[in-house]
């Protein structure tokens, strides 16, 4: 099995990421760290626990990590993912699970170091976590085996401004570190892709489990109805779920590997990923972008693994 860390931000998807990572059976969970972004570090966190109650999974180790972006200030996401981060469908959860003593960054760097070449960290908030982790002990990107992180838009819009996505935008310092680090392996998966993995009322429908059915429908509602007002469909992106999918199947998407940075001195373009494709930078190839994905494939995994 995979040694996997998950970091989350969790909201929405990243909650339903981290069903798909769990129920999977395929990673060992080292533990899920979490990280401020979509909601603050405790309601990630909450929200963590949360998730693990609802799956009635308590041998996942939780640890916090980052409470604020590395120079920014924080900027929440209440308005898609609802004032708890999860559209309010686990209100009445109580929490019997605490999350572990530690920090995010130095939990990264222990289990990457303890299990060398072995650990994949998948990232679905912003990168504060492994930014802090890299400046700390930069051998780990030699140690590492493999990085997926949801994040950026290189060939379309963003969703927070013109040409941001979220993730990278609520700390670019951190995902300019992170792409800069010298990672063998670091794949992303961003909004080019993730704008494709469209969950749909069929999708859940075809849901067996009815906890999980009814948590999904519940937890996406208000998400769905606000892309059905913007495009007229009722559906909502599991961009999270995504990255977990790319980690358990990498044949779900065409990545090539091109030099990629990251905007962060510019009123108008902060948190913009810049992917060379025609390496007009002359410089080395630092990241695999996902160009494409197979939506069909993922999704009949998805479904697979919810209703194994
Ligand atoms: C990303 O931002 C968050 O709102 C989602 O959880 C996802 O990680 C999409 O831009
Ligand atoms: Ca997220």
């Amino acid at each position: 099995k995979t040694k996997l860390i998950l970091d989350v931000d969790t909201g929405i998807d990243d909650a339903i990421g981290i069903i798909l990572a769990v129920k999977s059976q395929q990673f060992d969970m080292l533990g899920i760290t979490t990280v401020n972004g979509n909601v603050s570090l405790d309601s990630a966190t909450q929200n963590t626990l949360k998730i693990l109650e609802l799956l009635d999974e308590k041998d996942i180790s939780v640890i916090k990590g980052a409470a604020a972006p590395i120079l920014r200030k924080r900027f929440f996401e209440h308005k898609i993912h609802g004032a708890d981060g999860l559209g309010g469908a686990l209100k009445d959860v109580k929490v019997t699970q605490q999350c572990d003593e530690g920090f995010a960054p130095d939990f990264i760097i222990n289990s990457i170091l303890s299990f060398p070449h072995e650990v994949t960290l998948v990232m679905t908030g912003p990168l504060t976590n492994l930014a802090m982790a890299v400046k700390k002990c930069p051998q780990i990107t030699q140690y590492v085996k493999e990085v997926i992180f949801m994040g950026g838009v290189v060939q379309g819009y963003g969703n927070v401004t013109p040409t941001a996505e979220y993730n990278i935008y609520v700390d670019p310092e951190a995902a300019k570190i992170v792409l800069q680090a010298g990672f063998e392996s670091i794949t992303q998966v961003g909004l080019d892709v993730t704008r494709k993995a469209l969950l749909t009322e069929e999708h859940i429908e075809l849901i067996e489990n009815k906890q999980l059915a009814d948590y999904i429908r519940k937890s996406t509602l208000d998400y769905r109805q606000r892309y059905f007002e913007r495009n007229g469909v009722w559906a909502c992106a599991m961009h999270d779920p995504l990255a977990v999918g790319v980690a358990l199947k990498s044949e779900l998407v065409k990545r090539e590997k091109f030099y990629v940075d990251v905007e962060a001195r510019s009123e108008l373009c902060d948190g913009q990923m810049v992917c060379d494709f025609q390496n007009r930078l002359m410089k080395p190839e630092n990241v695999y972008v996902c160009l494409d994905v197979n939506v069909e494939a993922f999704f009949d995994l998805f479904i697979r693994i919810i209703n194994s």
